[in-house]
């Protein structure tokens, strides 16, 4: 404490908002969207039907999904000086680099996102560009990388099977859209698609809070994520279970690892700041790994060594003292990857499903009239000295 103010290092007791969007309860695993619960949306809903509940506040009606996904799909195109940005990239630039430049550069395109007094319409817009451009970037960037030519939107397909087109498409063979493979995309956007005041959201509603574009607001967001710590584990699961695999699968090694002060690896997808039983996002896409690997009749070994991992772990004294659990990032990349995702790619998954939480959290924020975010610190520095020339300058 220094005076009135009590220090907070990680806000882990600080509550920086208050929010009607996400509940959890870190120790009952509860994670709740507008009050619905993710256990019913994953399994009955869409991606963009959670993207307007998420941002709107209600479940859509026919409608309002029609038009709302209509809009999407006529912004879907980026236009060609965003292109020729894009193509500036080398192909060795991480796709999450390339995101975060590129939504930024939407600011520049369309200065008007600065106001912010925009008119509902106005805004509107800005979101309905946002949640339509970020998978056309997020795809041609992969594109770029591997030297393939883009492959542009389709407008007669679903949002998450035009993504899989736009990523997988070759000139001389149309992606074949599989509806398992559809399905589990959706659920694991959805999944994804809020989060409280995580890291990445918080950064969001900071940096919205000194009047920047919803554009430039998101584009700090995903710099945010991409931390291996944060949204950058589910790479870092992938690339720590292929490490395993790769020295003979010794799990029991690595949790030692994992437990040893003096050595800086972490079990990657493990432990989370709120929950600590357990996260329900992990328990559905555990249980999604299984199913989808089956249908898509793919055999992974990295999937029974992160299960091995998990037990090893659950009946570790370590973990169970320090409540640490698989987290959202344990399983998924192991569904992405079988669905033909790159590794570099997992995070800008996680960013295209957050997208519509980041948006829900910056316009609460503006609706509710946020100050500009603006935390002190206790100062631990010099007291006052004087200046003097220092050797003889
Ligand atoms: C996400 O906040 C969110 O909601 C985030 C997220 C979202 O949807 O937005 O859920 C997404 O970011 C999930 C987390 C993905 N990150 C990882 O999987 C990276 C590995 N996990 C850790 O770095 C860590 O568990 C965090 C970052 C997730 C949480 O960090 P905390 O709450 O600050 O906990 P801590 O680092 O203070 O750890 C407490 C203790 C420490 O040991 P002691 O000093 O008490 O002896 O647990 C240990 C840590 O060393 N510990 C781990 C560990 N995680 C914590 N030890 C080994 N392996 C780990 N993974």
């Amino acid at each position: 404490e220094s005076g009135y103010i009590t220090l907070d290092s990680g806000y882990k007791n600080t509550g920086a908002t208050e929010s009607a969007i996400t509940f959890l309860d870190g120790e009952e695993g509860i994670l709740r969207y507008r009050g619905y619960p993710i256990e019913q949306l994953a399994e009955e809903s869409s991606f963009i039907e959670v993207a307007y509940l998420l941002i709107y506040g209600s479940l859509p009606t026919q409608e309002q999904l029609d038009s709302f996904t209509n809009e999407i799909k006529i912004h879907t195109l980026v236009n060609e000086d965003m292109r020729k940005i894009l193509d500036g990239f080398p192909s060795a630039a991480h796709p999450m680099g390339i995101l975060s430049a590129l939504v930024s550069s939407l600011t520049a395109f369309y200065p008007e996102s600065l106001n912010p007094n925009q008119k509902k319409e106005e805004l509107d817009l800005s979101i309905v560009r946002l949640m339509a451009k970020m998978p056309t970037i997020a795809a041609w960037s992969y594109k770029n990388s591997i030297g393939h030519p883009v492959n542009y939107p389709k407008n007669k397909l679903d949002y998450c099977s035009n993504f899989l087109h736009m990523m997988f498409a070759y000139p001389t063979e149309d992606y074949q859209i599989d509806p398992v493979v559809v399905k589990a995309l959706n659920k694991l956007l959805i999944l994804h698609a809020d989060h409280e005041q995580n890291c990445s959201t918080s950064t969001v509603r900071l940096v919205g809070s000194a009047n920047a574009s919803l554009y430039s607001s998101v584009s700090a967001g995903i710099s945010a994520l991409w931390g291996p710590l944060h949204g950058g584990a589910n790479q870092a699961v992938i690339e720590m279970l292929e490490q395993i695999k790769a020295d003979g699968g010794d799990s029991k090694k690595f949790i030692a690892k994992a437990k040893d002060k003096d050595d800086p690896f972490r079990l990657m997808g493990f432990g989370h700041r709120v929950y600590k039983n357990f996260d329900p996002r992990a328990t559905i896409i555990k249980k999604a790994a299984d199913e989808v690997l089956t249908a898509l009749g793919v055999k992974d070994p990295i999937l029974d060594i992160a299960k091995e991992l998990e037990e090893a772990a659950l009946t570790d004294q370590y973990f169970v003292d320090r409540k640490l659990y698989p987290n959202v990032d344990f399983y998924s990349g192991i569904i992405y990857r079988a669905l033909g995702i790159p590794t570099d790619m997992f995070t800008v998954m996680f960013a295209l499903g957050r997208l519509p939480g980041w948006i829900s959290q910056w316009k609460e924020m503006r609706e509710q009239k946020e100050p500009i975010g603006r935390p002190r610190q206790v100062y631990v520095g010099e007291k006052e000295r004087n200046y003097v020339q220092m050797n003889g300058r």
